[in-house]
């Protein structure tokens, strides 16, 4: 048994600013399934949107934020990223965060997808999830306990309040880690996708969590595909960022034809689930697709990152020809939360990707996301040095580390859920498939009802993860019979407003049905 004031199930960039900012009066520990540097958060190339261009306004960037989300999104938390984001950026560079900038040392600014002006910062190039995950990690080091190689199974619930979480060692030992407030920061779930540009360890485990817990989800159908993961030999290997065609790349077939031209008045800056479709329609008929560089001037200096990736894969970027090919990026939807982080059950915080504020609508604008960490990491800490309450556990609990009997079950692999994913709940759905999709995991799901999780191999229990969330995300989107963001089906290709504008699909486990509102 291990207690503490505060624990943090993820170490993104959520986790990172919260952990710093409650560890001047909390004790503070952070677990995490792998190393402290798996995260989507470190692997972020783009960067941190901010208006803070001299002819930039925080309504420019809510226009956009909302343009892009399909108007799905919560106003009030789009309100909240948008221009506390500036105050929380400024915070960070007075701390020592370092972005680049010009010989002036003015901050350099870059352009992305549906941004109607230059406010993306950025550090190293293309490095800037690196550069900032690992400032925070200098910051939080002396603070903070950061324990690697623990898998959450489900958190520790008395009296309907959260008082902590159940863990499972890689020497399949578990064990209870008791705290006043648990915060659940592990990104969303890329991992469920054949193609992605998400850390191999981000396989939607937080919603799983979640989901068994009872507490309610949202929006899970909306899931956005990154145009331009690096394609070779039929896999995708890691990320081309939006800021290579924010720099003037676009997106061409093998014969120099661009494809984006004529297709959305952006052209290679169109939001990207309109890129993505576009790209994926070229793939099926055939075609491939590439990302045309060559009027980049010293291409390696601004994107060292890309460069290096294009050279482990042994893409010759001399050629001025990167081949691509769309893949799951990042969760819209999640667990949902108010905008101060709290889930439907007293204790319980979640944050970042995993989370659902209604920020990111139906599509999140890019550079939003290292965004929205850093700004609701704040905000939840804040709401917890000002607001939390001691918890009063009714006995104290009985638990020390034991090592339960593993379980035999019949369940499919890695792959083969990936490949479900990606082939029936991907970037164009129709209900054949999404049913397909549902009920193939519907029965695997059964192997597992009712038996209890701490029984299972790590690898069993991402994978009882994986199957809860796909089975999520393909009931999501057989509800929403219309297409809206990242979520298009061809059987009911435009938006619905009359039936569907701002309605949410909710799920909980105590309802099992979906319920809108
Ligand atoms: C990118 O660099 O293209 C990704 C940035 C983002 O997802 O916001």
């Amino acid at each position: 048994m291990a207690n503490s004031s505060v624990i943090i199930i993820g170490s993104g960039i959520s986790a990172l600013t919260a952990a710093y900012q409650l560890s001047t009066e909390k004790n503070v520990i952070i677990i995490t399934k792998s190393k402290m540097t798996n995260s989507n958060s470190i692997m972020a190339q783009g960067g941190i949107a901010s208006s803070i261009g001299k002819d930039d306004s925080w309504r420019s960037h809510f226009n956009d934020t909302l343009t892009a989300g399909c108007y799905h999104n919560n106003e009030n938390a789009v309100e909240i990223l948008v221009k506390e984001g500036p105050h929380y950026l400024s915070e960070l560079m007075n701390g020592g965060m370092r972005f680049d900038r010009d010989k002036e040392q003015n901050l350099l600014l870059g352009k992305e997808g549906a941004h109607s002006t230059r406010r993306i910062l950025h550090a190293g190039g293309d490095a800037t999830g690196r550069a900032l995950v690992l400032h925070m990690l200098e910051k939080v080091k002396e603070r903070v306990q950061i324990i690697e190689g623990l898998t959450a199974i489900d958190f520790v619930i008395q009296n309907q309040h959260c008082i902590g979480v159940k863990v499972k060692s890689q020497n399949n030992m578990i064990q209870d880690f008791f705290a006043e407030n648990t915060i659940l920061a592990t990104g969303g779930c890329g991992g469920l996708y054949s193609f992605t540009s998400n850390d191999k360890t981000i396989t939607g485990d937080g919603i799983a969590m979640g989901y068994r817990a009872g507490l309610v989800l949202s929006d899970l159908e909306f899931i956005q595909f990154h145009p331009t993961l690096l394609h070779k030999d039929g896999k995708s290997c890691g990320l081309v960022s939006e800021a290579v065609r924010g720099e003037g790349a676009i997106l061409v077939d093998e014969n120099k034809r661009p494809i984006m031209s004529g297709v959305h008045p952006l052209q290679d800056l169109a939001p990207r689930d309109v890129v993505a479709r576009t790209l994926f329609h070229e793939i099926l008929q055939g075609k491939k697709v590439f990302l045309d560089i060559s009027m980049i001037d010293d291409f390696s200096h601004h994107f060292p990152t890309i460069t290096k990736l294009c050279k482990e894969n042994e893409i010759q970027i001399e050629n001025g020809l990167i081949p691509v090919t769309p893949g799951a990026h990042f969760s819209m939807g999640g667990i949902k939360t108010d905008k101060r982080g709290r889930t439907s059950i007293p204790g319980l915080y979640a944050v970042g990707e995993v989370a659902c504020t209604g920020v990111h609508g139906a599509n999140r604008l890019a550079s939003n996301s290292l965004l929205e960490g850093i700004v609701f990491g704040n905000i939840v800490a804040n709401d917890i040095l000002v607001d939390s309450q001691p918890i009063r556990l009714n006995s104290q609990p009985q638990n020390d580390t034991y090592n339960e009997q593993e379980h035999f079950l019949n369940l499919p692999s890695k792959a083969q859920i990936q490949m479900m994913m990606m082939e029936n709940v991907g970037i164009v759905r129709n209900k054949e498939r999404l049913q397909y999709a549902m009920e193939w995991f519907e029965n695997f799901k059964r192997e597992f009802e009712g038996i209890s999780l701490s029984s299972l191999s790590i690898e069993q229990l991402e994978l009882v993860n994986m199957i809860t969330v796909g089975w999520l995300i393909a009931k999501s989107a057989l509800m929403r019979t219309e297409s809206r963001g990242g979520h298009f089906r061809e059987d009911y290709p435009s938006e619905d407003n009359l039936n569907w504008r701002k309605k949410e699909i909710i799920q909980t486990k105590a309802l099992e049905n979906v319920v809108y509102s």
